[in-house]
């Protein structure tokens, strides 16, 4: 990846979370099929990933496939699995080149075999990278990450590794897919729809919201630039009382 820059005198957050919406209405926009939104905005990905980090960013994390996205048209579910998988596979050579560590959160049992395993190598073989970390939300639901993590600590307590009195917020979000992964500072939804959608509903308790009108596949590094602007000029109080001076 290129240099890193400074933005001087911001704070640069350190974990940004994007919601990429609107590759369907963008390539409709342009009289085409939205597979071809989709495309353009997996391109779209790539170098916003560079900018980040470029900018100082640390971690990303993309809604790239959601639970609820299996209701779409088959063919559109066909095509934005298939466009996974190659992402996810070109990305087990480019994560090298760009000292890039790549996980995947969500729900991987309910994913084709073959994606699984390529899951499993990218996130084995790119683990010892230290360049920035990118999370893939891959049959992702944020209602679905906290059920899932409460079993596995149901089934923790029913072999006695611990009781319900060791259970804080610190012991709870190690067992959601984010673990030893921060919050996101800031999270970033573009294509004017002004809500979560499911998305990271634990992890985004404190975070600061930037909404764009701006579809995924046009959104470009001084948008990112225009929001980590916004971000600085926010008071993150979390809920204390302001500094009076
Ligand atoms: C929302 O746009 C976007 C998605 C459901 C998928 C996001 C996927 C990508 C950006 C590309 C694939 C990602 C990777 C990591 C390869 P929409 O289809 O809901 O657009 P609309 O709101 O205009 O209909």
């Amino acid at each position: 990846m290129g240099q890193r820059v400074n933005l001087k005198d911001y704070v640069i957050p350190r974990h940004i979370a994007f919601i990429m919406d609107g590759n369907g209405r963008w390539a409709k926009a342009r009289g085409k099929k939205r597979t071809f939104g989709h495309k353009e905005g997996s391109n779209v990905l790539k170098t916003i990933c560079r900018d980040a980090y470029e900018i100082g960013v640390e971690y990303v994390t993309v809604y790239a496939f959601s639970t609820e996205n299996w209701q779409r048209p088959d063919e559109e579910v066909d095509f934005l699995i298939d466009l996974l998988r190659q992402y996810l596979k070109e990305s087990i050579k480019t994560c090298k080149r760009d000292n890039m560590r790549v996980r995947v959160i969500g729900n991987k049992v309910g994913l084709p075999l073959d994606v699984q395993n390529t899951i499993k190598t990218l996130e084995v073989e790119s683990s010892v990278h230290s360049g920035l970390n990118l999370q893939i939300a891959l049959n992702y639901g944020g209602r679905d990450e906290i059920l899932r993590a409460c079993k596995k600590m149901a089934e923790d307590m029913n072999n006695n590794s611990f009781t319900m009195n060791n259970v804080d917020e610190d012991v709870f979000s190690n067992y959601l897919d984010t673990k030893n992964i921060p919050d996101p500072d800031l999270m970033i939804r573009t294509s004017g729809e002004i809500r979560l959608s499911n998305f990271m509903l634990w992890q985004l308790a404190y975070s600061e919201f930037y909404f764009t009108d701006k579809y995924w596949p046009d959104f470009q590094k001084e948008d990112l630039i225009n929001a980590i602007k916004i971000y600085n000029k926010k008071e993150r109080r979390y809920g204390g009382l302001k500094d009076e001076d």
